[in-house]
């Protein structure tokens, strides 16, 4: 489906065109304008793959402590804390919004939860979730993905570690939407109310788990969260609390459902990768990091400049909210060798910034990259001969100006025994 590269004044990211294979785009803007004022919102787009790494490596110039999604709804922002703020908990600043010192408060104490060890546990239970969602749907010969294995996966571990029935997925698939649906795209008055009352459902729950854990604590996140303290710090308000799982919920759930429906769409389009995954599955780990840089699920994220900035020859004015274009970086043939094609055996595979990098990189990838090696060493070892069972859509992406959601992915099967 890849378009020609657009020109430069072509190019529009609220376009569906665009926004379902913006690979084009970021080509001409890499070489044409590597710093892009988009006209549409005035952000500024970086795209080129040392800039962004500049980028991600000096907060003190572009800070994250921004409030880009209330600029992205206008009024409608107002209505959403104020909704809020009556019957719930208020949107704070924590972890991915704050800057050092501050951020250092939540990380140390994040750091402690997402801990080596603690996913290291978990993967038993992921292996056996696998698994489960395979024996699902193997012996139909087909499944549409996305629904039937990439959403059920992370939404199920996330589920059970903050204490959700794992069969309450549609709720909490929900509640994900519910949360992520501001900073996607521009809303109506309506829509905003609508998605607010739904995350007023997550925060009652929430706030009943929190008092759970602080009273009955268990092995999972949300006890750890709960809990933890560090030297004399004061344990996270429930404000805090609030605003950080809001963030492990959207920064953990469809991230991965995304990562691992382009994994298998890029496998479907690669039959010989899928035997020679299925020949040596220690390569499985390489594909994970290729097909994060060569498909980023998160496309790109917000700084605000604190002073004026040259970056590759353009000033970008204090105040001014750039996008930091992950998925463009990790195509930039200034960095990676022939960088459009796929190829597991590259060099500089490590070196994708699918995770971010610097201070905020993901604190969730030990996690991520767990249910994805896991997903793919038992697909490849039950599927074979996996094709499209139904032909792609015009725009198979959901609609984001940060996020790269297949839609669904119709796949048809043969069984292995
Ligand atoms: C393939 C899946 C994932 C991708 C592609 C991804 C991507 C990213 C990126 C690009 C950042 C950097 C943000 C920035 O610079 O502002 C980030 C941060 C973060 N991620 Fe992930 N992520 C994934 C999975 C997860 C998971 C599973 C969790 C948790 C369960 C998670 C939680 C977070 C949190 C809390 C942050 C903020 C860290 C901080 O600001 O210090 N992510 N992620």
């Amino acid at each position: 489906m890849s378009q020609t590269a657009p020109r430069v004044d072509q190019i529009s990211f609220l376009n569906p065109t665009i926004q379902s294979d913006p690979y084009p785009a970021y080509h001409t803007l890499r070489d044409e304008a590597p710093v892009y004022r988009m006209p549409e919102t005035g952000f500024y787009m970086v795209t080129r793959y040392e800039d962004v790494r500049d980028v991600l490596r000096d907060p003190r110039s572009f800070s994250s402590d921004i409030r880009v999604f209330g600029s992205l709804q206008g009024e409608g922002s107002n209505v959403q804390q104020t909704m809020l703020k009556e019957r719930g908990w208020e949107h704070v600043q924590t972890l991915q919004r704050t800057d050092p010192p501050r951020h250092s408060r939540y990380r140390k104490l994040l750091n402690q939860v997402f801990t080596g060890p603690r996913v290291e546990a978990l993967a038993p239970r992921i292996r056996q979730l696998v698994n489960e969602l395979v024996d699902g749907f193997i012996d139909k010969g087909e499944c549409e993905f996305v629904s039937e294995f990439a959403l059920p996966l992370p939404g199920i571990i996330i589920a059970e570690q903050i204490g959700l029935d794992p069969k309450e997925i549609l709720t909490f698939k929900k509640w994900a939407d519910a949360m992520l649906a501001t900073a996607q795209n521009p809303l109506t008055p309506e829509q905003i109310a609508q998605v607010t009352e739904t995350e007023l459902e997550a925060q009652h729950y929430l706030a009943k788990v929190f008092e759970d854990r602080r009273q009955n604590p268990r092995d999972d996140i949300m006890s750890g969260l709960v809990n933890a303290t560090i030297d004399d710090e004061e344990p996270y308000s429930m404000h805090e609390l609030q605003n950080l799982m809001h963030q492990l919920i959207t920064g953990g759930y469809e991230t991965t459902t995304s990562a691992l429906s382009h994994g298998m769409w890029l496998l479907v389009q690669n039959p010989e990768l899928v035997k020679e995954l299925r020949n040596d599955v220690s390569l499985v780990d390489k594909f994970v990091e290729e097909s994060l840089r060569y498909k980023s699920p998160v496309q790109g994220l917000f700084r605000q400049t604190t002073r004026d900035v040259d970056l590759s020859g353009t000033v970008i004015p204090a105040e001014s909210v750039v996008i930091v274009r992950f998925a463009a970086a990790n195509r930039d043939d200034r960095h990676f060798d022939d960088a459009d094609a796929l190829d597991i055996h590259r060099e500089k595979l490590g070196t994708h910034v699918a995770f971010g990098a610097g201070v905020h990189r993901c604190i969730g990838a030990v996690l991520a990259r767990e249910e994805l090696q896991s997903a793919y060493r038992v697909l490849v070892s039950r599927m074979d001969n996996i094709e499209l069972a139904s032909p792609m859509p015009e725009h198979p992406i959901e609609p984001s100006i940060f996020l790269f959601a297949l839609k669904k992915l119709h796949i048809k099967f043969d069984k292995l025994a």
